[in-house]
């Protein structure tokens, strides 16, 4: 018995030393495997238990657990020693200099014609407009007939299209969508907005595309007149370019309405006054309307006996050119990012 007690003494103080000696973690584990695994010397000793008699089996059974605990731990403690050292290696080596100036991703955001359509629609939806869009390809009867404009009216030439056949063209404005606002309601009333492309075949120049976009709006009701229609775009100036500005109706022709109106509103530079802006004259135009004509309410299934409406089309770039005083519309198109990122959705 002593003499087992000896040994056990011998092998704790032995692997004790291997293992502080250990340089490693392998060499670490090295002398785990070699010392304290199943098969180890000081675990087979647990084998003698049995030649000893009585109390002797404890004591020497509690004196293997004890060993065998602190062999354990030491080799714990060790082995956390070599794990930190390892962290610590790597956290130097993936140091980050934080004073380093960092990549700068830079968020897309919405094209200014988008951000202005979006405005105006807000405007008309908080006046009760639903929104309706139309479709960029239509046929001459929608875009041209239903629109008092038949074969051969020489108001043809002002919008000349792009034709992808004889009667199916890129629609030249949104007022086509007016007729299909009326077909869906069926004889009642109508209150729409109705956003989207329109296409012409013009020269481009600095005020003019051949695909901008617009906005129309369209309301048939009973006893509809011009004061509703004045009162409703001066309602939408003023929420879009601010209290002060005033419009004008101006006597107009267009063969869906009568009578036809251009709406101006007052110059932003001069208030009116006159000044190279305006041309002298106080005032811009800015928008087409009118009350629908009898023969496009006919034609959609309204008696224009009993329903009136009236008819306006925005033009999108237009107020975007006003309101942010950009000269030229082919900027709207150019994607040129020091231009588009002045303009923030708020
Ligand atoms: N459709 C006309 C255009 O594109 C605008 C307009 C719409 C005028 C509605 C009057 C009423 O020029």
């Amino acid at each position: 018995m002593e003499q087992a007690l000896a040994r056990l003494e011998q092998l704790k103080e032995n692997i004790s030393e291997e293992i502080n000696k250990a340089a490693s973690k392998n060499a670490l584990v090295e002398v785990r495997n070699m010392h304290l695994s199943k098969k180890a010397e000081i675990n087979n000793m647990m084998a003698l238990i049995k030649n000893f008699s009585g109390a002797d089996k404890a004591r020497f059974g509690q004196a293997i657990n004890d060993i065998r605990q602190s062999l354990n731990e030491l080799y714990d403690n060790r082995m956390r020693v070599f794990l930190d050292d390892e962290v610590s290696v790597k956290l130097a080596s993936e140091q980050i200099d934080i004073s380093l100036p960092g990549i700068n991703y830079q968020a897309g955001g919405t094209n200014p014609v988008f951000l202005v359509r979006d405005e105006i629609l807000d405007i008309f939806i908080s006046m009760g407009y639903e929104v309706k869009e139309g479709r960029d390809v239509e046929t001459d009867h929608y875009n041209f007939e239903l629109m008092n404009i038949p074969k051969n009216h020489p108001s043809r030439d002002m919008q000349d299209s792009f034709y992808i056949s004889e009667n199916l063209l890129l629609r030249t404005h949104t007022s086509p969508a007016q007729a299909r606002a009326m077909e869906e309601k069926k004889g009642e009333m109508v209150k729409v907005v109705c956003p989207g492309k329109c296409y012409r075949r013009d020269n481009d120049d600095m005020t003019h595309s051949h695909q901008f976009g617009q906005i129309e709006g369209l309301l048939v009701g009973k006893d509809i007149n011009l004061a509703h229609l004045k009162a409703t775009l001066d309602l939408f100036i003023k929420k879009m370019f601010g209290p002060k500005r005033e419009i004008r109706l101006v006597s107009s022709y267009f063969p869906f309405t009568e009578p036809s109106v251009e709406v101006q509103v007052s110059c932003a530079e001069c208030g009116g006054k006159g000044c190279p802006t305006c041309k002298d004259t106080g005032y811009i135009e800015i928008l087409g309307a009118g009350m629908v004509h009898p023969n496009v309410l006919k034609m959609s299934g309204y008696d224009p006996n009993i329903y009136s409406g009236f008819a306006f089309g925005i033009g999108i770039e237009r107020v975007a050119m006003l309101r942010y005083k950009v000269d030229d519309i082919r900027r709207f198109y150019q994607n040129d990012v020091r231009f588009l990122k002045q303009f923030v959705r708020k």
